[in-house]
């Protein structure tokens, strides 16, 4: 039932602090502030020494994010593979080898059919799933629910940001067992994750100001996204989300990749949507954006207050987001990414929640 809303997106979109606080609460204890994973593992995490993500689309997004955090708080090296492409490159297969796949339904055939693959290669094999009656779900030897509840709109919204509060949980834990997050830094994370659904919330209000400059962007036949860290796979979910609903042409890059080629494609006709939390990486894509305003291109900056106060002069439109620990931010980007592409289908009048030649999940290979 979509109740007051008039897309399934909209409500999925709006509903993300609540689903979210669920999928934390399942891997959280907010009191001793602990993560605790919600099955009995079968396998010991102390012995994973490689990470393989696995997954498509959207989930493959949340994967790109976590291969950041997995890294950061685990010391463990983390590989990013379509699962289309995954089965065409003889994947090596060693001792310690985890390979985590991701995805809403758990029914994606290139998704399972790598998940099986895997599984037949002897690696410890974990997912992250919404529908928990699916067949990844019964496949898998960890299963890490995330509690989205059902997610009717083709473009994932709510799925996207309970898989990386998942992400976020398993990475906690995997740094503890592989003894790189103490019991202090532990606490820190986890209250930083607690802190989430409310910091959401406050994200949910840039909404009117995204509405507002909506139909200005609806008129672009091309627009990119960048941004770098944990924003630059949030700059790619930002254009699949507006390619994918309202048709417009769109690419995410790598702040810094920018100057390697498709700023070539810079003028004033193609807007650039600036993903920058205020933070450690904040100053060098703010000079990538300044390289894109040098060129007579139109930027749409997506800060917190002080970003915007130090560097949104000039920008078309200033998006502000709450202030948040950098270890958070994507959680909080998601949003105003979501809300972008849904008001600029609005404004373009096409079918949202069903957009033409997708399938809300994908069964063939
Ligand atoms: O059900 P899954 O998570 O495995 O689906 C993967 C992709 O098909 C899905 O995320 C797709 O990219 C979405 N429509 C994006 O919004």
């Amino acid at each position: 039932e979509k109740g007051n809303h008039r897309h399934y997106m909209e409500k999925e979109i709006h509903e993300q602090p609540i689903v979210v606080a669920q999928t934390l609460g399942a891997y959280l204890d907010p009191l001793a502030e602990t993560v605790a994973l919600p099955r009995e593992l079968p396998f010991d995490l102390a012995d994973v020494k490689r990470v393989q993500i696995v997954a498509c689309g959207t989930a493959l997004l949340a994967g790109h994010v976590a291969s950041y955090w997995i890294e950061s708080l685990a010391r463990v090296p983390v590989a990013i593979e379509n699962a289309s492409e995954y089965r065409y490159r003889d994947p090596v297969y060693e001792p310690g080898g985890l390979c985590l796949f991701i995805s809403q339904s758990g029914e994606t055939a290139d998704t399972l059919a790598a998940l099986r693959h895997a599984a037949a290669g002897g690696q410890m094999v974990a997912a992250v799933v919404n529908v928990d009656t699916s067949t990844m779900a019964r496949e898998t030897q960890l299963l890490l629910p995330t509690h989205a509840g059902p997610e009717v709109g083709v473009a994932s919204t709510k799925a996207f940001t309970c898989q990386l509060s998942v992400l976020a949980a398993f990475a906690i834990a995997l740094g503890k067992a592989k003894g790189r997050v103490d019991a202090a830094e532990e606490a820190r994370l986890v209250h930083l994750l607690t802190e989430v659904p409310a910091a959401m919330n406050v994200a949910l209000r840039c909404e009117e100001a995204i509405a507002a400059m909506a139909p200005t962007l609806a008129k672009a036949r091309d627009i990119l996204y960048i941004g770098r860290g944990p924003d630059y796979p949030m700059a790619l979910e930002g254009a699949l989300k507006l390619k994918e609903i309202s048709y417009i042409h769109a690419e995410g890059y790598a702040a810094g990749e920018l100057k390697h080629g498709p700023i070539a494609l810079i003028d004033e006709h193609v807007p650039v949507i600036v993903i920058a939390p205020s933070g450690p990486r904040f100053e060098k894509t703010v000079s990538n954006m300044q390289e894109v305003m040098a060129r007579g291109g139109r930027v749409v900056l997506i800060s917190d207050a002080e970003g915007i106060a130090s560097h949104g002069q000039g920008s078309m439109a200033a998006i502000t987001l709450p202030t948040v620990d950098p270890f958070i931010t994507p959680l909080i980007s998601a949003i105003p990414v979501q809300l972008l592409a849904y008001h600029v289908a609005l404004a373009k009048g096409t079918d949202v929640d069903q957009p033409r030649n997708l399938a809300k999940s994908v069964t063939v290979e």
